[in-house]
Protein backbone atom coordinates (compact mmCIF):
# COMPACT_ATOMS: atom_id res chain seq x y z
CA UNK A 1 0.00 0.00 0.00
CA UNK A 2 1.52 3.20 -1.28
CA UNK A 3 -0.92 5.86 0.05
CA UNK A 4 -0.99 5.99 4.32
CA UNK A 5 -4.75 6.85 5.30
CA UNK A 6 -4.41 9.81 7.64
CA UNK A 7 -2.44 13.08 8.54
CA UNK A 8 1.48 12.58 8.48
CA UNK A 9 2.49 13.14 11.89
CA UNK A 10 6.20 14.95 11.43
CA UNK A 11 7.38 14.97 15.01
CA UNK A 12 10.94 15.14 14.19
CA UNK A 13 12.39 17.79 15.53
CA UNK A 14 12.70 19.83 12.64
CA UNK A 15 11.97 20.54 9.81
CA UNK A 16 8.44 20.75 11.69
CA UNK A 17 4.41 20.73 10.75
CA UNK A 18 4.09 23.82 7.94
CA UNK A 19 0.93 25.95 9.01
CA UNK A 20 -1.73 26.29 6.26
CA UNK A 21 -1.42 30.35 5.84
CA UNK A 22 1.95 29.63 5.60
CA UNK A 23 1.98 27.11 3.14
CA UNK A 24 -0.91 29.21 1.23
CA UNK A 25 1.72 32.47 1.39
CA UNK A 26 4.74 30.20 -0.47
CA UNK A 27 1.99 28.93 -2.77
CA UNK A 28 1.16 32.57 -4.06
CA UNK A 29 2.74 33.37 -7.65
CA UNK A 30 6.52 33.76 -8.01
CA UNK A 31 7.42 37.87 -8.41
CA UNK A 32 9.97 39.98 -9.98
CA UNK A 33 12.72 40.08 -7.12
CA UNK A 34 13.77 43.05 -8.87
CA UNK A 35 10.33 44.90 -8.72
CA UNK A 36 8.93 47.12 -6.35
CA UNK A 37 6.50 44.33 -4.66
CA UNK A 38 9.64 42.19 -3.96
CA UNK A 39 11.00 45.54 -2.33
CA UNK A 40 8.28 45.97 -0.01
CA UNK A 41 8.47 42.14 0.92
CA UNK A 42 11.90 42.15 1.27
CA UNK A 43 11.98 45.69 3.83
CA UNK A 44 8.89 43.79 5.70
CA UNK A 45 10.80 40.23 6.42
CA UNK A 46 14.55 41.84 7.08
CA UNK A 47 12.80 43.93 9.49
CA UNK A 48 10.40 41.57 11.23
CA UNK A 49 12.77 38.52 11.43
CA UNK A 50 15.14 41.65 14.06
CA UNK A 51 12.01 40.78 16.52
CA UNK A 52 12.35 37.06 16.49
CA UNK A 53 16.39 37.31 17.32
CA UNK A 54 15.31 40.03 19.52
CA UNK A 55 18.42 42.33 18.16
CA UNK A 56 18.12 46.07 16.52
CA UNK A 57 21.53 44.82 14.24
CA UNK A 58 21.55 43.51 11.07
CA UNK A 59 19.96 40.24 10.28
CA UNK A 60 21.57 38.48 7.01
CA UNK A 61 19.20 35.91 5.35
CA UNK A 62 20.64 33.43 3.20
CA UNK A 63 18.87 30.99 0.83
CA UNK A 64 20.28 28.36 2.20
CA UNK A 65 19.84 25.75 4.97
CA UNK A 66 21.44 25.98 8.64
CA UNK A 67 24.58 24.61 7.35
CA UNK A 68 24.97 27.51 5.00
CA UNK A 69 24.50 29.88 7.66
CA UNK A 70 26.98 28.25 10.38
CA UNK A 71 29.20 28.67 7.72
CA UNK A 72 28.42 32.45 7.32
CA UNK A 73 29.40 32.63 10.30
CA UNK A 74 32.93 31.16 10.41
CA UNK A 75 33.92 32.99 6.82
CA UNK A 76 32.62 36.27 7.74
CA UNK A 77 34.42 36.73 11.28
CA UNK A 78 37.88 34.68 11.37
CA UNK A 79 41.11 34.27 9.41
CA UNK A 80 42.63 31.26 8.60
CA UNK A 81 44.12 29.64 11.36
CA UNK A 82 42.15 31.48 13.75
CA UNK A 83 41.84 29.23 17.29
CA UNK A 84 38.02 28.85 17.88
CA UNK A 85 37.23 27.41 21.62
CA UNK A 86 33.82 24.84 20.48
CA UNK A 87 32.25 23.05 23.42
CA UNK A 88 30.82 19.01 22.62
CA UNK A 89 27.29 19.49 23.62
CA UNK A 90 26.35 16.57 20.57
CA UNK A 91 26.30 15.95 17.46
CA UNK A 92 25.54 19.32 16.32
CA UNK A 93 28.44 20.88 18.07
CA UNK A 94 30.65 18.27 16.28
CA UNK A 95 29.86 19.01 12.80
CA UNK A 96 30.03 22.56 13.84
CA UNK A 97 33.59 21.83 14.61
CA UNK A 98 34.66 20.05 11.81
CA UNK A 99 33.08 22.72 9.56
CA UNK A 100 35.68 25.16 11.21
CA UNK A 101 38.33 22.63 10.45
CA UNK A 102 37.48 22.08 7.26
CA UNK A 103 37.59 25.97 6.57
CA UNK A 104 40.98 26.26 7.89
CA UNK A 105 40.23 27.58 11.06
CA UNK A 106 41.79 25.50 14.62
CA UNK A 107 39.09 24.35 16.72
CA UNK A 108 40.12 23.85 20.74
CA UNK A 109 36.53 21.45 21.23
CA UNK A 110 36.09 20.91 24.82
CA UNK A 111 34.99 17.38 25.81
CA UNK A 112 31.36 16.99 27.07
CA UNK A 113 29.40 13.87 27.78
CA UNK A 114 26.17 14.75 25.10
CA UNK A 115 24.00 14.72 28.47
CA UNK A 116 24.85 18.31 29.55
CA UNK A 117 24.68 21.54 28.26
CA UNK A 118 28.06 24.40 27.67
CA UNK A 119 30.06 24.11 30.80
CA UNK A 120 30.49 27.92 31.34
CA UNK A 121 32.83 27.73 33.54
CA UNK A 122 35.23 25.75 31.71
CA UNK A 123 34.73 28.28 28.65
CA UNK A 124 35.68 30.77 31.29
CA UNK A 125 39.03 28.75 32.60
CA UNK A 126 39.95 28.34 29.32
CA UNK A 127 40.07 31.78 28.21
CA UNK A 128 41.58 33.06 31.42
CA UNK A 129 44.49 30.83 30.06
CA UNK A 130 44.71 32.20 26.59
CA UNK A 131 46.88 34.99 27.93
CA UNK A 132 48.08 35.74 24.28
CA UNK A 133 44.38 36.30 23.00
CA UNK A 134 44.78 33.84 20.11
CA UNK A 135 41.17 32.23 20.65
CA UNK A 136 39.12 34.68 18.09
CA UNK A 137 35.59 33.42 18.54
CA UNK A 138 33.88 30.88 21.42
CA UNK A 139 31.26 28.83 19.47
CA UNK A 140 28.22 27.56 21.19
CA UNK A 141 24.87 25.79 20.21
CA UNK A 142 22.13 26.91 22.26
CA UNK A 143 19.94 23.53 21.98
CA UNK A 144 21.56 20.82 20.76
CA UNK A 145 19.05 18.94 18.36
CA UNK A 146 21.12 15.34 18.97
CA UNK A 147 20.14 15.21 23.18
CA UNK A 148 17.33 17.44 23.49
CA UNK A 149 19.61 19.73 25.56
CA UNK A 150 19.49 23.67 26.11
CA UNK A 151 22.55 25.49 27.08
CA UNK A 152 22.63 28.67 29.00
CA UNK A 153 23.96 31.26 26.74
CA UNK A 154 24.00 34.57 29.14
CA UNK A 155 26.08 32.36 31.67
CA UNK A 156 28.71 31.63 28.52
CA UNK A 157 28.79 35.48 27.83
CA UNK A 158 29.58 36.20 31.61
CA UNK A 159 32.13 33.53 31.67
CA UNK A 160 33.77 35.18 28.69
CA UNK A 161 33.56 38.94 30.31
CA UNK A 162 34.87 37.96 33.44
CA UNK A 163 37.76 36.32 31.83
CA UNK A 164 38.25 39.40 29.94
CA UNK A 165 38.39 37.92 26.65
CA UNK A 166 37.72 39.96 23.44
CA UNK A 167 36.98 36.63 21.32
CA UNK A 168 33.06 36.80 19.88
CA UNK A 169 30.43 34.44 21.05
CA UNK A 170 28.72 32.58 18.28
CA UNK A 171 25.59 31.01 18.78
CA UNK A 172 24.20 28.49 16.92
CA UNK A 173 19.79 28.89 17.70
CA UNK A 174 18.58 26.34 14.75
CA UNK A 175 16.06 24.27 17.12
CA UNK A 176 15.25 27.32 19.21
CA UNK A 177 14.78 30.04 17.44
CA UNK A 178 11.09 30.84 17.57
CA UNK A 179 10.54 27.91 20.48
CA UNK A 180 12.37 28.78 23.37
CA UNK A 181 13.21 32.11 25.01
CA UNK A 182 16.44 34.01 22.94
CA UNK A 183 17.28 37.17 23.01
CA UNK A 184 20.61 38.34 20.48
CA UNK A 185 20.93 41.89 21.54
CA UNK A 186 20.33 41.45 25.54
CA UNK A 187 22.86 38.11 25.48
CA UNK A 188 25.09 39.97 23.90
CA UNK A 189 25.72 37.39 21.02
CA UNK A 190 27.93 38.51 18.36
CA UNK A 191 26.79 36.42 15.89
CA UNK A 192 23.42 34.47 15.72
CA UNK A 193 22.92 31.72 13.38
CA UNK A 194 19.35 30.27 12.68
CA UNK A 195 17.19 28.06 10.12
CA UNK A 196 13.87 28.37 8.78
CA UNK A 197 12.46 24.92 9.37
CA UNK A 198 11.89 24.41 12.98
CA UNK A 199 10.29 27.21 15.26
CA UNK A 200 9.93 29.56 12.47
CA UNK A 201 7.18 26.98 10.85
CA UNK A 202 8.79 27.24 7.33
CA UNK A 203 10.30 24.09 4.85
CA UNK A 204 13.79 24.26 5.13
CA UNK A 205 15.57 26.71 2.68
CA UNK A 206 16.45 29.94 4.79
CA UNK A 207 18.82 30.33 7.30
CA UNK A 208 19.99 33.74 8.95
CA UNK A 209 22.79 34.98 11.01
CA UNK A 210 21.84 37.68 13.48
CA UNK A 211 25.20 40.00 13.64
CA UNK A 212 26.60 42.63 16.08
CA UNK A 213 28.57 45.97 15.76
CA UNK A 214 31.73 43.74 16.97
CA UNK A 215 30.77 41.36 14.79
CA UNK A 216 30.25 43.55 11.71
CA UNK A 217 33.49 45.61 12.51
CA UNK A 218 35.36 41.71 12.93
CA UNK A 219 34.46 40.94 9.05
CA UNK A 220 36.18 44.05 7.78
CA UNK A 221 39.47 42.39 8.50
CA UNK A 222 38.76 38.58 8.51
CA UNK A 223 40.38 36.80 5.87
CA UNK A 224 39.09 33.36 5.14
CA UNK A 225 37.64 33.49 1.84
CA UNK A 226 34.24 34.08 1.08
CA UNK A 227 31.62 35.28 -1.53
CA UNK A 228 28.51 33.66 -1.47
CA UNK A 229 28.18 34.33 2.10
CA UNK A 230 29.55 37.62 1.95
CA UNK A 231 28.04 39.94 4.62
CA UNK A 232 28.73 43.30 3.07
CA UNK A 233 27.13 42.59 -0.40
CA UNK A 234 23.79 41.68 1.46
CA UNK A 235 23.90 44.36 3.49
CA UNK A 236 24.41 46.88 0.59
CA UNK A 237 21.60 45.33 -1.36
CA UNK A 238 19.21 44.90 2.09
CA UNK A 239 19.39 48.20 2.72
CA UNK A 240 16.37 48.72 0.05
CA UNK A 241 14.67 45.60 0.78
CA UNK A 242 16.77 43.46 -1.68
CA UNK A 243 19.15 40.70 -2.12
CA UNK A 244 22.77 40.55 -4.21
CA UNK A 245 21.62 37.41 -5.93
CA UNK A 246 17.96 35.54 -6.96
CA UNK A 247 16.46 35.01 -2.85
CA UNK A 248 13.79 32.66 -1.99
CA UNK A 249 10.92 34.77 -3.09
CA UNK A 250 8.23 32.36 -2.18
CA UNK A 251 10.10 30.58 1.03
CA UNK A 252 10.13 34.49 2.11
CA UNK A 253 6.38 34.99 1.32
CA UNK A 254 6.20 32.63 3.70
CA UNK A 255 8.28 33.82 6.21
CA UNK A 256 6.32 37.11 6.21
CA UNK A 257 2.94 35.43 7.64
CA UNK A 258 4.96 32.71 9.94
CA UNK A 259 6.99 36.34 11.43
CA UNK A 260 2.89 37.63 11.69
CA UNK A 261 1.61 34.14 13.17
CA UNK A 262 4.40 34.92 15.81
CA UNK A 263 3.81 38.08 16.89
CA UNK A 264 0.04 37.34 16.71
CA UNK A 265 0.58 34.62 19.81
CA UNK A 266 3.20 36.84 21.22
CA UNK A 267 6.27 35.39 21.69
CA UNK A 268 6.44 34.68 25.48
CA UNK A 269 2.82 32.77 24.62
CA UNK A 270 5.17 30.77 21.59
CA UNK A 271 7.56 29.84 24.37
CA UNK A 272 4.75 28.85 27.46
CA UNK A 273 2.63 26.76 24.66
CA UNK A 274 6.38 24.97 23.81
CA UNK A 275 7.37 24.52 27.96
CA UNK A 276 4.14 23.12 28.10
CA UNK A 277 4.27 20.59 25.33
CA UNK A 278 7.99 19.45 26.55
CA UNK A 279 6.87 18.91 30.10
CA UNK A 280 3.97 16.81 29.23
CA UNK A 281 6.26 14.67 26.59
CA UNK A 282 8.64 14.22 29.61
CA UNK A 283 5.59 12.92 32.27
CA UNK A 284 4.78 10.81 29.38
CA UNK A 285 8.34 9.48 29.33
CA UNK A 286 8.94 9.31 33.11
CA UNK A 287 5.38 7.47 33.36
CA UNK A 288 6.61 4.49 30.73
CA UNK A 289 9.86 4.21 32.93
CA UNK A 290 12.54 5.81 30.30
CA UNK A 291 15.34 8.01 30.98
CA UNK A 292 15.44 11.34 29.35
CA UNK A 293 19.02 11.59 27.89
CA UNK A 294 19.24 15.50 29.52
CA UNK A 295 20.55 14.86 32.46
CA UNK A 296 19.92 18.00 34.15
CA UNK A 297 16.40 19.26 34.67
CA UNK A 298 17.56 23.04 34.11
CA UNK A 299 18.36 22.26 30.37
CA UNK A 300 15.93 20.30 29.51
CA UNK A 301 15.03 21.64 25.53
CA UNK A 302 11.64 22.78 25.13
CA UNK A 303 11.76 21.91 21.52
CA UNK A 304 12.13 18.45 21.94
CA UNK A 305 12.93 15.38 24.40
CA UNK A 306 15.36 12.61 23.40
CA UNK A 307 14.36 9.27 25.02
CA UNK A 308 16.89 6.42 25.99
CA UNK A 309 15.23 2.94 25.37
CA UNK A 310 16.25 0.34 27.75
CA UNK A 311 19.04 -1.83 26.89
CA UNK A 312 18.44 -4.38 24.07
CA UNK A 313 15.54 -2.56 22.41
CA UNK A 314 16.33 -0.99 19.11
CA UNK A 315 15.14 2.78 18.90
CA UNK A 316 15.27 2.16 14.86
CA UNK A 317 12.88 -0.55 14.80
CA UNK A 318 9.96 1.39 17.17
CA UNK A 319 10.68 4.39 14.97
CA UNK A 320 9.75 2.30 11.84
CA UNK A 321 7.19 0.19 13.31
CA UNK A 322 5.55 3.91 14.20
CA UNK A 323 5.81 5.33 11.13
CA UNK A 324 4.70 1.78 9.14
CA UNK A 325 1.33 2.02 11.94
CA UNK A 326 0.61 5.44 12.66
CA UNK A 327 2.17 7.39 9.96
CA UNK A 328 4.29 9.46 12.25
CA UNK A 329 7.96 10.30 11.72
CA UNK A 330 10.04 10.65 15.04
CA UNK A 331 13.85 11.49 14.77
CA UNK A 332 16.51 9.25 14.89
CA UNK A 333 19.93 8.85 17.58
CA UNK A 334 22.07 10.85 15.82
CA UNK A 335 26.35 9.61 15.87
CA UNK A 336 26.85 7.47 19.23
CA UNK A 337 22.91 7.72 20.15
CA UNK A 338 22.58 6.26 16.85
CA UNK A 339 19.72 3.39 17.35
CA UNK A 340 19.69 4.48 21.42
CA UNK A 341 17.69 6.79 21.54
CA UNK A 342 14.33 8.41 19.46
CA UNK A 343 13.81 11.91 19.69
CA UNK A 344 10.55 13.56 19.79
CA UNK A 345 9.52 16.98 18.14
CA UNK A 346 7.20 19.08 19.97
CA UNK A 347 8.15 22.33 18.52
CA UNK A 348 6.64 24.86 15.86
CA UNK A 349 3.03 24.80 14.94
CA UNK A 350 1.85 22.12 17.82
CA UNK A 351 -1.11 22.05 19.86
CA UNK A 352 -2.27 19.95 22.73
CA UNK A 353 -4.13 17.80 20.89
CA UNK A 354 -0.61 17.09 18.59
CA UNK A 355 0.94 15.98 22.09
CA UNK A 356 -1.04 13.89 23.13
CA UNK A 357 -1.56 11.96 19.65
CA UNK A 358 2.45 11.66 18.73
CA UNK A 359 2.74 10.45 22.67
CA UNK A 360 -0.27 7.47 21.75
CA UNK A 361 1.50 7.05 18.47
CA UNK A 362 4.69 6.15 20.54
CA UNK A 363 3.04 4.07 23.29
CA UNK A 364 1.41 2.07 20.10
CA UNK A 365 4.85 1.28 19.14
CA UNK A 366 6.12 0.42 21.68
CA UNK A 367 3.64 -1.91 22.84
CA UNK A 368 3.89 -3.39 18.81
CA UNK A 369 7.58 -3.74 19.75
CA UNK A 370 7.60 -6.03 22.83
CA UNK A 371 9.38 -2.66 24.44
CA UNK A 372 9.09 -3.07 28.19
CA UNK A 373 7.50 -0.32 29.25
CA UNK A 374 4.45 1.20 32.28
CA UNK A 375 1.05 1.83 30.57
CA UNK A 376 -0.15 5.27 31.36
CA UNK A 377 2.52 8.01 29.63
CA UNK A 378 -0.09 8.98 27.74
CA UNK A 379 -2.70 9.78 31.05
CA UNK A 380 0.52 11.55 32.72
CA UNK A 381 0.38 14.06 30.06
CA UNK A 382 -3.28 14.62 29.70
CA UNK A 383 -3.65 14.98 33.35
CA UNK A 384 -0.51 17.71 33.21
CA UNK A 385 -1.99 19.43 29.97
CA UNK A 386 -5.47 19.63 31.66
CA UNK A 387 -4.41 21.07 34.92
CA UNK A 388 -2.31 23.68 33.65
CA UNK A 389 -4.47 25.49 31.30
CA UNK A 390 -2.04 26.40 28.07
CA UNK A 391 -3.34 30.35 26.17
CA UNK A 392 -6.87 29.64 25.56
CA UNK A 393 -7.63 31.20 21.94
CA UNK A 394 -10.32 33.76 21.99
CA UNK A 395 -13.73 33.53 21.91
CA UNK A 396 -16.16 34.17 19.08
CA UNK A 397 -19.11 34.29 21.34
C1 LIG B 1 21.28 22.68 16.22
C2 LIG B 1 21.45 22.45 14.74
N1 LIG B 1 22.49 23.03 14.12
C3 LIG B 1 22.69 22.87 12.80
C4 LIG B 1 21.85 22.10 12.03
C5 LIG B 1 22.12 21.94 10.57
O1 LIG B 1 21.14 22.62 9.86
P1 LIG B 1 20.67 22.18 8.40
O2 LIG B 1 20.39 20.72 8.44
O3 LIG B 1 19.45 23.03 8.15
O4 LIG B 1 21.78 22.51 7.45
C6 LIG B 1 20.75 21.49 12.63
C7 LIG B 1 19.83 20.66 11.84
O5 LIG B 1 18.96 20.00 12.35
C8 LIG B 1 20.55 21.67 14.01
O6 LIG B 1 19.51 21.11 14.64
Amino acid sequence: MSHQPGRHFLQIPGPTNTPLPVLAAIAKPTIDHRGPEFGRLGREVLDGIKTIFRTSQPVIIYPASGTGAWEAALVNTLSPGDKVLMFETGWFATLWSRMATKLGLQPEFLKGDWRSGVDAAAIEARLAEDKARAIKAVCVVHNETSTGVTSNIPAVRRAIDRANHPALLLVDTISSLGSIDYRHEEWGVDVTVGGSQKGLMLPPGLSFNAISEKALAASRTAKLPRSFWDWHEMLAANANGYFPYTPSTNLLQGLKVAIDMLHDEGLDNVFRRHDRAAEATRRAVRHWGFEIQCRNEHEYSSSLTAVRLPEGHSADALRAEILARCNMSLGNGLGPLADRVFRIGHLGDFHDLMVTGTLSGVEIGLKACGVPYRPGGVEAAMAYLAGNAGPVAQRAD
